[in-house]
C-alpha cells in the first residue's frame, strides 16, 4: 500500500538504500585493477535516478505485503537483484554514449566515461559492471532470503531482458536505424517498429526490475503476470518521456546533452507523432499499467505510485 510517506521522500530513501549498496557490492583493489574498478565506480556513482532499482524494490515490497513480508524485509531479500539491474543499465549507458553509438560526453552531469578514461577503459567498465551484476544475482539479501529455484529464475529473466531478446536488441535496432559511416542505414521505422524499439531497448530492463522484484518476495504466477503487464506499459511510457525530455530539455536539467535526437535523425515518439500525442500516449500507457495492476489487487501498492512518476519526471 502507499501507506502516509509521501512518494518524494520515498525515492529519495530507496535511492539512498540502493546507493550505499551498490558502494558495498562494487569490485575494489586489490582483487580487482584500480584502473577498471575505478571506471565502474565513476559511471555509478555520478548519480542517476535509479528508477529501475526502485521499481524492483516497489515490487517486492507490493508483493511481500500479499505474502506477509514486512517492507523492509522485501527490500532487502530484493536488493542484491535491484542492485545488480543498476549495474547493467549504468553499462548501458556506458556503452549508449560511445563515439560508435550516440558520441555524448555528458551523462549524470558528468564528461562521459570514455571522455574521461578512454574508449578501451569504458568498454571495459561496461563489460565488468554487465559481469558482476550476473555475479551478484546469485547472492543471496535478506533473513527471509529467496530461494535458489527464485534466484535462478530471477537470473533467466534479467538475461533475458538485458541480451539480445531484450535491451541489446533495442540498441542494435536503433543503431541500424541510424546512417552509419561504410554500413547503410536499415528501413525507417514507422510506429509499430518504433515500439518494438522502445520496448527492447528500455522496456525490457524496466519490465525485468519490477518481475524480480516480485519473483524475488515469493510473487505466485498470477501477479508476476500482472507486474510484467505493467513493467511493459512502465517501460514504454519512460522512454516515450526520455523523447520528449530530448526535445523539451535542458542539458543542464537533464544531466546530458539536451537535442541530440532531432540533431542525428533518430526515430523517436515526438518525431512521429509530435509532442502533445507523445504525451497523451505515454499517460494512457500509465493508465494500462494501472488497469494491470488492479487486476492483482496492486492498485494502491507503492508499485502504481511509481508510475506517475515516470510521467511526471522532468529528468
Ligand atoms: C536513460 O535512463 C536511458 C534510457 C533508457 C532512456 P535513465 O533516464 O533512467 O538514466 P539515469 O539512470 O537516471 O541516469
Ligand atoms: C538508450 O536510449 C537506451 C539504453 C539502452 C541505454 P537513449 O540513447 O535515448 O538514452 P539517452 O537519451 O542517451 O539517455
Ligand atoms: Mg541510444
Ligand atoms: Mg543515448
Ligand atoms: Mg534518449
Amino acid at each position: 500500500m502507499t501507506g502516509a510517506e509521501p512518494l518524494e521522500h520515498y525515492l529519495d530513501a530507496r535511492r539512498a538504500d540502493v546507493e550505499t549498496a551498490l558502494r558495498a557490492w562494487l569490485p575494489g583493489p586489490p582483487q580487482a585493477p584500480a584502473v577498471v574498478a575505478t571506471a565502474m565506480r565513476y559511471s555509478i556513482e555520478a548519480g542517476g535516478k535509479r528508477l529501475r532499482p526502485i521499481l524492483c524494490l516497489a515490487a517486492a515490497e507490493s508483493v511481500g505485503a500479499t505474502k506477509g513480508l514486512s517492507a523492509a524485509d522485501a527490500r532487502e531479500v530484493a536488493m542484491s537483484a535491484a542492485c545488480a539491474i543498476e549495474m547493467i543499465h549504468t553499462y548501458s549507458l556506458v556503452h549508449d554514449d560511445l563515439p560508435a553509438m550516440d558520441d555524448d560526453i555528458l551523462r549524470r552531469g558528468k564528461p562521459t566515461l570514455h571522455v574521461v578514461a578512454g574508449e578501451g577503459m569504458a568498454i571495459l567498465a561496461g563489460d565488468g559492471l554487465l559481469t558482476e551484476a550476473f555475479g551478484l544475482l546469485t547472492r543471496t539479501t535478506g533473513t527471509a532470503g529467496a530461494s535458489p529455484d527464485r534466484r535462478l529464475r530471477a537470473i533467466a529473466v534479467v538475461a533475458t531482458a538485458a541480451g539480445a531478446c531484450g535491451m541489446v536488441g533495442g540498441q542494435a535496432l536503433d543503431l541500424d536505424a541510424m546512417p552509419r559511416p561504410g554500413v547503410p542505414a536499415g528501413a525507417p521505422l514507422d510506429a509499430d517498429g518504433l515500439r518494438r524499439m522502445h520496448a527492447l531497448k528500455t522496456g525490457a530492463l524496466i519490465t525485468a526490475s519490477a518481475v524480480v522484484g516480485a519473483i524475488m518476495a515469493g510473487g505466485d504466477a498470477a501477479t508476476e503476470h500482472a507486474i510484467r503487464q505493467a513493467g511493459e506499459h512502465f517501460g514504454l511510457a519512460f522512454q516515450i518521456v526520455d523523447d520528449i525530455l530530448d526535445v523539451e530539455g535542458t542539458t543542464a536539467g537533464l544531466g546530458k546533452t539536451a537535442g541530440k535526437d532531432a540533431a542525428a535523425g533518430k526515430p523517436t515518439y515526438p518525431a512521429i507523432f509530435g509532442i502533445e500525442e507523445s504525451r497523451r500516449l505515454a499517460r494512457r500507457c500509465i493508465t494500462d499499467a494501472e488497469a494491470a495492476l488492479e487486476g492483482a489487487g496492486l492498485h494502491h501498492s507503492r508499485l502504481a505510485g511509481i508510475g506517475r512518476w515516470i510521467v511526471e519526471r522532468v529528468n
